[in-house]
């Protein structure tokens, strides 16, 4: 683990989705203690850093992202004990170790919930949440119009006749964060792992903690669950007045040493909008969606990587990268769709109908990786995709555990399908995810996808990733040093990197369907996949090149 402060600044670092990552316990769900027995496998692959999902006590009505106590373990994933070796074992292993902290709402079933609804309206327990008197005859009628990302009104009544607020599922109420318990209690939580030696935290929807404190209609249904339309004025998504809450968060995780690191979620509707968050007195780092939904064309590309890049300077802040994460379909599918049917914002979620070339995909994907690791900036990984997974489209209902599947009246099928338990060994019950069967069933090809069928093997997609993260730590260039755009045949990318000290290295992307002609004077020292026969660059394939013969 290197010693600099500024690690985070070019980090690679690998999503842990803890459910699906490995189970030493036959529950069929993933656990701190497979976690822990999987770091040489992380450490090996050449990540920095590893982000766990929720691993909290909770009733997983969204799979942990209702937290019923912030400062304990679920006994299905371990203990704290196991929370605390794991912390401790990451580092002895070089990697740091960033947990998920879910400060929007809580679990219906966390002590304060539970003391909100015994108390009774105008209570102080009740004003840790949001509740309101319903409008219409016997206040039946909600209090706003707000929907729930996960389908239906964003409000659900108690036998008392008031109403809380839930932006996601009706067990998920959201927190009142005009209130200074609210405040405190999260800087609280923030040094109960600070203390245990976490090295940062991801911020679960980060954008929503506020709340327009005059409750108007929005007077229109969001256009897509999960794809909500964010802007500075809506009454809860991206409103000013959050920063204030992250500003006494900096102040908090500072006094701990400048290493330690916030990430946060925050699906915004621009670069600039996310760079708010980002700005010295706030949060570290953000994910860049805008790449995630840019769809594959370089014309699509290059605007969001130079605006990304522009607007997070500006505020002297690094770019974060990311692809696919537990709630987006998998970037190998997105990336698999036929023709453009990509809208020009991009799309998270494929549906099961969209035509989709498959092995498209995965050039694509494989050519993603070299991509965005010879970006300026800090790189995300969600656990699978250095597998080459793609989504699991064909889940049956049954197993669909999602919240947003029930709630959109079975329109959307939810987030299940990148969620699948990941594959480690060629055979076994749930291909070494665990001893018995996994919570949502595998693909029988999967077991050729495994980290052992790929270990080793000449041109698999574990090794691509393998030999990228080798290089890119071997190319001070890649990580920490400066893009300058060359120019390059239509349809592709290319761009230099260098370090300030003379030495370069080039990414050469071809987003078109044609073949284009690499640059004289430069060798390539690694490609997505093989090169035309007079060297040129195929269709949906990027290299790395340096100078030379
Ligand atoms: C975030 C999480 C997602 C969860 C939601 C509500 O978007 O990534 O999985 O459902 O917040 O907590």
């Amino acid at each position: 683990m290197s010693g600099s402060d500024d690690w985070w600044r070019d980090a690679v670092i690998y999503q842990v989705y803890v459910r699906s990552f490995a189970d030493t316990d036959a529950t069929s769900v993933g656990d701190l203690p497979g976690i822990r027995s999987r770091l040489p496998y992380l450490r090996d692959l050449g990540v920095d850093a590893v982000w766990v999902t929720p691993f909290y006590p909770s009733p997983m009505a969204d799979g942990g992202y209702d937290v019923a106590n912030y400062r304990d373990v679920d006994p299905l994933f371990g203990t704290l004990a196991d929370a605390e070796s794991l912390i401790s074992d990451a580092h002895d292993a070089g990697l740091r170790l960033i947990v998920d902290l879910v400060p929007n709402h809580t679990s219906d079933q966390h002590a304060w919930f539970r003391a909100a609804l015994a108390a009774g309206p105008g209570s102080p327990e009740r004003s840790r949440y949001i509740f309101r008197a319903g409008r219409g005859p016997g206040g039946g009628d909600p209090p706003t119009d707000w929907q729930s990302a996960f389908g239906g009104s964003a409000w659900q009544r108690v036998p008392d006749g008031e109403w809380y607020l839930h932006l996601f599922a009706p067990e998920q109420p959201d927190l009142n964060w005009e209130n200074p318990e609210v405040i405190e209690e999260f800087h609280e939580v923030l040094r109960f792992w600070l203390d245990r030696g976490v090295d940062g935290f991801r911020i679960d929807v980060a954008n929503a903690l506020k709340k327009d404190q005059s409750f108007p209609d929005l007077g229109h249904a969001e256009e897509s669950l999960l794809e909500p339309v964010e802007g500075p004025h809506h009454p809860f998504w991206d409103r000013d007045e959050v920063h204030e809450i992250y500003r006494g968060w900096r102040r908090v995780i500072d006094e701990y040493g400048g290493d330690r690191i916030f990430v946060a979620e925050a699906w915004v509707h621009s670069p600039e909008r996310l760079a708010c968050y980002v700005r010295p007195d706030e949060l570290h780092t953000a994910f860049n969606f805008a790449f995630l939904q840019a769809s594959w064309a370089a014309e699509r590309m290059r605007p969001v990587i130079d605006s990304c890049l522009a607007t997070t300077a500006a505020v002297g802040a690094p770019t974060t990268w990311v692809l696919s994460n537990h709630d987006v379909t998998r970037h190998a599918t997105r990336y698999a769709r036929l023709g453009d049917t990509a809208p020009p914002g991009g799309e998270r979620h494929v549906e099961p109908d969209v035509p989709l070339d498959l092995e498209q995909g995965l050039r694509r994907a494989r050519a993603a990786v070299l991509l965005t690791l010879a970006l300026p900036g800090s790189a995300y990984i969600y656990q699978g995709e250095e597998l080459g997974l793609h989504e699991v489209l064909d889940l049956p209902d049954e197993v669909l555990q999602d919240p947003v599947w029930e709630r959109s009246g079975h329109k959307e099928r939810g987030r299940d399908g990148c969620r699948v338990p990941i594959p480690w060994t060629v055979d076994g019950p749930s291909l070494g995810f665990g001893d018995g069967a996994a919570w949502l069933p595998q693909p029988a090809s999967w077991s050729g996808l495994s980290v052992q069928a790929q270990t080793g093997a000449e041109g698999s997609v574990l090794e691509l990733y393998r030999a990228a993260l080798r290089l890119r730590r071997e190319q001070p260039a890649l990580g920490s040093g400066a893009l300058r755009w060359l120019d390059s045949p239509e349809g592709a990318l290319l761009f230099e990197r260098t370090d300030g000290r003379g030495a370069a290295t080039l990414c050469a992307v071809n987003l078109s369907a044609t073949p284009v002609s690499l640059p004289p004077g430069h060798r390539v020292f690694l490609a997505s996949g093989p090169l035309g026969p007079a060297g040129e660059l195929a269709p949906d394939t990027a290299a790395w090149l340096r100078p030379g013969q």
